[in-house]
């Protein structure tokens, strides 16, 4: 029914191997589906509820998925930081309102099915935090053991919370990222666990669907894209699933791909920039913004065609740009976000200051994680609570009236 494809060399694989990379040039897969053979209609998908399995026929689960009801995510439009901005089309999808607080769910609900499927025991993954969160809280529903390494000290609290409660073994790496990706992808290969990072090519058809859900919410194809990227996974997913659909005949044309990265983590900005055929990786990697503190973006191969083709751009913003976007979102239009997803909405403020992208365009940003990930960032940037004697008078003192 589907197969696996390089998307370098174009050797094919069968869908039940169990493969991260190919095994002729070492580069990254992609599911492949029949789509000339393929009989799937927007009136059926319609009739569904608006949520990743809502779009089944583009997705590789066969057996019952393991499912907490993800996706179907808000389409905010940002009227008020549109109308600042001088932008009339500005809208949010806010990925944070999914089971585990972040866009991974769509992965995982995928991802974790299809260890079921290959008859997997056990699953992994390394992560700046969200994933280790939705690979547990899946891992959890399936029934089935989760090993997630983190960089130490380096994940916000409310991840390392969640994938604790749900029951994950989470191991604390001294060291960063890249590294605990590494060790991971090497012991799923030595020891048999089920890898689902985003390298997975299964567990990117799943977050493929938000955008498939903006198309079905704007009842059409925005004019641009925006996703804050730190692996790539998610820019190269969403592009992929642009392409079927625009195969499949039901779009004409694609939104302009658009990936904004932390200044102290943006390996792809500098590659797009620069024109380079690949990223350099970014050795130590840092940013407020820890979601996207990567320095060798596993995805990155991906994730250059995707803002080439399209005629998209890469941007980064400063640790300051995001906080104050996360304040703004927060305050001006009830969005409440960590900061890694803030990076997306300021990057379009930096794009339409600096002229790069005009008024008129209808742009859709992914905002990826909700605020509650990373209630430490928030409290710093906040005035404490002021703390009163219990009466009134002092109250009213208080309130200044
Ligand atoms: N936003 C948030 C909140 C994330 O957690 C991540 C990635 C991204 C954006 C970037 O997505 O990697 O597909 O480009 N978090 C991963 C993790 C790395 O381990 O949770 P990407």
């Amino acid at each position: 029914m589907y197969h696996l494809e390089c998307v370098s060399c174009g050797t094919t694989f069968p869908a039940d191997e169990v493969i991260y990379t190919c095994k002729k040039c070492g580069h990254l897969l992609a599911v492949k589906y029949p789509l000339d053979t393929l009989t799937i209609k927007r009136a059926t998908w319609n009739k569904r509820p608006i949520s990743v399995w809502r779009y089944r026929e583009l997705l590789p689960v066969t057996i019952p998925p393991v499912t907490l009801q993800e996706g179907g995510t808000p389409l905010y439009h940002l009227e008020r930081l549109g109308k600042e901005m001088g932008l009339k089309h500005l809208y949010a999808k806010h990925e944070g309102m999914n089971p585990s607080g972040s866009f991974k769910d769509r992965g995982m609900t995928v991802g974790v099915s299809m260890a079921l499927q290959l008859k997997k025991k056990s699953v992994a993954c390394a992560s700046t935090g969200n994933t280790s969160a939705s690979l547990a809280v899946y891992a959890a529903k399936a029934g089935i053991p989760a090993v997630v390494l983190l960089p130490a000290g380096k994940v916000a609290v409310g991840k390392v919370a969640q994938a604790l409660m749900h029951g994950a073994k989470v191991i604390s790496i001294r060291g960063n990222f890249d590294r605990a990706l590494e060790m991971t992808h090497d012991l799923c290969l030595s020891h048999g666990l089920y890898l689902l990072n985003s390298i997975n090519p299964f567990r990117l058809e799943g977050q493929k669907t938000m955008g498939f859900e903006a198309l079905d919410q704007l009842g059409e194809v925005p004019d641009r894209f925006v996703l804050p990227v730190g692996n790539a996974g998610n820019i190269s997913a969403v592009h992929k699933g642009f392409m079927e659909l625009e195969e499949l005949g039901f779009i004409d044309r694609l939104p302009k791909m658009t990936g904004i990265q932390a200044a102290g983590s943006s390996p792809v900005v500098r590659a797009i920039r620069e024109n380079l055929a690949e990223v350099i990786p970014e050795k130590n990697p840092e940013t407020v913004a820890t979601a996207i503190r990567i320095g060798a973006p596993v995805n990155a191969e991906k994730a250059l065609t995707a803002i080439r083709k399209t005629g998209g751009i890469a941007e980064s913003v400063t640790d300051e740009e995001i906080l104050r976007m996360q304040r703004d979102l927060a305050r001006k239009e009830g969005i409440g976000v960590e900061p890694a997803s803030a990076a997306s909405v300021a990057g379009i403020r930096k794009l339409v200051e600096t002229g790069a992208i005009d008024r008129d365009e209808k742009i859709v940003c992914i905002v990826t994680g909700h605020l509650l990930k990373d209630p430490d960032t928030v409290i710093k940037q906040c005035e404490p609570p002021t703390e009163i004697d219990a009466d009134l008078p002092s109250l009213i003192s208080a309130l200044h009236l």
